[in-house]
């Protein structure tokens, strides 16, 4: 079994070999008049990670202009893997779905991420499965992104975590700094692999591989 740290070298390399073209991230979050129509470094990484770690189903939290959520599908989609497939994303705020018409294997929720009526319907959506992979990009401060990190890997035990951003700003600097503490050798700053995937704002990756090993209760 690769290490964290050798997954994401291998999955960066690869995804930078994909064909990702016309995958944005969509309108800028600061400045309404920017738009982006091309991929970011950060969407190659997704989409070599979902391609080369075989990753089934993945929560995302955060859809925006669903750039990073055709990016793993496309990912998955270019892996050898036959096994089915499913990306749940989930946003309060539902911008352009349309985007997804071509990927059956997305679904959005529209909703709060801290609503438990969202946490029910992805639940749902992933029939009380553990998922393979959870991706956290909602929102840049402490308490809100933690509520995020708490909730859901407590509902959907995840193998890994890609949480985003996590340089920022103070607070998340913050928040990435106890994860460390907490999660000791499985927190990854990806910069350490390459700083190029993520500059300045900062990706990290949890390895939550046999984290969670116990059997769910059945039914
Ligand atoms: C930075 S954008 C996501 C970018 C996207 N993952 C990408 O890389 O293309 C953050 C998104 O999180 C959503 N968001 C923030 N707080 C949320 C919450 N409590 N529940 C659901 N969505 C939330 C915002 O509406 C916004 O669309």
């Amino acid at each position: 079994m690769p290490t964290a740290r050798e997954l994401a070298q291998e999955a960066f390399e690869f995804g930078k070999t994909l064909d990702l073209k016309g995958i944005g991230y969509g309108r800028d979050t600061q400045d309404p008049d920017k738009w982006y129509d091309n991929p970011t470094a950060y969407y190659k990484f997704l989409a070599g990670f979902a391609a080369k770690s075989g990753v089934r189903d993945i929560l995302e939290i955060g859809t925006w202009y669903g750039g990073s959520t055709r990016c793993l599908a496309r990912g998955q989609s270019a892996a050898d893997a036959t096994a089915p497939t499913k990306i749940v994303t989930i946003d309060q705020e539902q911008r352009d779905t349309s985007v997804f018409r071509e990927y059956p294997t997305i679904t959005a929720i529209e909703g709060n991420s801290l609503d438990p009526r969202t946490m029910r319907a992805a639940l749902g959506l992933f029939d009380y499965r553990p998922v393979d992979l959870l991706y956290v990009d909602a929102f840049i401060a402490y308490a809100a992104s933690i509520a995020f990190i708490g909730i859901y890997s407590t509902l959907f035990r995840p193998s890994f975590m890609i949480l985003d951003d996590i340089k920022y700003n103070e607070s998340m600097t913050e928040m990435w700094s106890d994860l460390c503490r907490v999660y000791g050798e499985r927190a990854l700053d990806l910069d350490e692999v390459d700083p190029a995937i993520r500059p300045k704002c900062g990706f990290g990756l949890i390895d939550l591989r046999g984290w969670y090993d116990s059997p769910g209760r059945a039914g």
